[in-house]
């Protein structure tokens, strides 16, 4: 039985909240956070990052419907671009009753080093190999602070480059993380084996680096979105847009950006690096030749099969998480059990906007169900309070002219 969150986007703040602390069962001070708006004070704030002057807040939203591998999972979504939570819950709410089914690698990041200014490359190669139990035992050296996590270094491989600066050595080591990102743990190994590497290789070693191309670390969803609940048109529309972005790279980027729309917005609610799954899945898409994150088939009974796979570099613990006061609050509410839960959610919230958006622009058009909420940023723009912003965006909605006069002129109407 699902969860009823039907309507929960008609409530208001408080109520919302309310049943959000009885279904994650948050306590009267995890709650109160979230009513403050989860406010960072300036004494944190300092303490994160440098030059402090003030702190900025984006909304927090849930993204409800969401079943994954048979669990109810409330998403929590931060973002500042309206629409992306509705279209979520809409095309989650479209795949219920079966829902998502998602699975995720064991969460391995690769680590580089660069070794430049070697005189025989094949005979650095050859000293790195015969050398591999040495370097594996400093790497594992490295590593035990963390070993009671399930972490650890699990193998290196080494190739040479050409370069216009001439050949150079690029040795990758894959390394359990847990359910950490894992970046401050690959990078401390990487320069603690690197005083071996330099004299194995008589080179000098430049960069040591955890690579934002978590290859090793993907995570895969799919979901059905039967004939019988979105129709045909949908599912054809939606076939078609995958072909579209699967032929030409403009439209491609902005095809992904909408699956990021979600997965982004997971992250930032969980206190999640952003930049790196950016950098990671642009990356992911750009191998071999740069395509759709997701894919699209119709199966034998007509019905729309939709999935989508991708690397995702994720915490659930650490001090990116610890940093944000609601960050931890998120992840209760998610109660996703560490990084490769949290991937799997975040995998199928970004396969739900896609099919969300793609839905949309291939039957309506986007502006009609995006509009028609970015119509209640455009009033509060004009001046409107919370309650006339709802009445102004119906206007605006109706006479399909969102420019901010037309919502000053609605504004005015509704004053009087
Ligand atoms: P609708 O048909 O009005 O929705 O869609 P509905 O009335 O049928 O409601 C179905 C469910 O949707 C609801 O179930 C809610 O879960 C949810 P219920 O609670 O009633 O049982 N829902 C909402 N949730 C929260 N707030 C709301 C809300 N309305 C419905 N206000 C909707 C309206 C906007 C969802 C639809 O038109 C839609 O999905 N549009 C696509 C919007 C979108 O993709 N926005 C992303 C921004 S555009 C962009 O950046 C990406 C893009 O460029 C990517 C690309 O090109 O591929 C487009």
């Amino acid at each position: 039985m699902v969860m009823d969150f039907s309507g929960f986007y008609k409530l208001s703040v408080e109520e919302r909240l309310r049943k959000v602390k009885e279904a994650a069962g948050l306590s009267d001070e995890e709650a109160k956070t979230l009513l403050n708006s989860g406010a960072l004070d300036l004494e944190r704030a300092d303490k994160s990052v440098e030059n402090v002057v003030g702190a900025i807040h984006l909304p927090l939203g849930l993204g409800t419907n969401f079943v994954i591998n048979g669990k109810e999972t409330l998403i929590a979504m931060a973002v500042e671009e309206p629409s992306v939570i509705a279209a979520a819950c809409r095309a989650a709410k479209q795949a219920l009753p079966a829902g998502f089914k998602a699975d995720a690698d064991e969460p391995i990041m690769i680590g580089q080093i660069q070794v430049v200014g070697i005189h025989d490359v094949n005979e650095a190669l050859k000293n790195l190999e015969l050398n591999r139990k040495q370097l594996m035992d400093i790497a594992a050296q490295c590593m035990k602070p963390h070993e009671k996590y399930g972490c650890g270094a699990r193998k290196f491989e080494a190739k040479a480059l050409n370069t216009d600066r001439g050949p150079m050595l690029a040795i990758y080591f894959h390394i359990a993380v847990g359910d950490a990102q894992g970046a401050n743990m690959v990078n401390t190994t990487l320069e603690g084996v690197a005083p071996a590497i330099e004299k194995l290789t008589k080179g000098n070693v430049r960069l040591r680096i955890v690579s934002n191309l978590a290859t090793e670390r993907k995570v895969r969803a799919s979901a059905i979105w039967k004939k019988s609940v979105v129709g045909d048109e949908v599912i054809e529309g939606v076939l078609d847009a995958y072909e579209f972005a699967k032929a030409d790279v403009y439209r491609c980027a902005t095809h992904n950006k909408g699956i990021m729309n979600g997965i982004d917005a997971v992250a930032m609610a969980t206190g999640n690096d952003w930049r790196s799954v950016e950098a990671g899945a642009h990356a992911y898409a750009a191998l071999g030749q740069y395509h759709p994150l997701t894919k699209y088939y119709k199966n034998e009974k007509g019905d729309l099969v939709g999935s989508i796979e991708l690397p995702l570099a994720l915490a659930t613990v650490g001090p990116a998480v610890n940093s944000s006061p609601t960050a931890k609050i998120a992840l209760k509410i998610m109660g996703v059990k560490g990084s490769k839960e949290l991937a799997m959610a975040m995998a199928c919230v970004g396969l739900a906007n896609n099919f969300a958006a793609l839905s949309a622009l291939s039957t309506e058009g986007i502006q009609k169900g995006h509009m028609k909420l970015h119509g209640r940023t455009i009033a509060i723009y004009a001046g409107a309070n919370a309650e006339e912003a709802e009445k102004v965006a119906d206007m605006l909605a109706k006479e399909k002219n969102f420019s901010i006069e037309y919502a000053q002129e609605a504004l005015k109407k509704v004053r009087k």
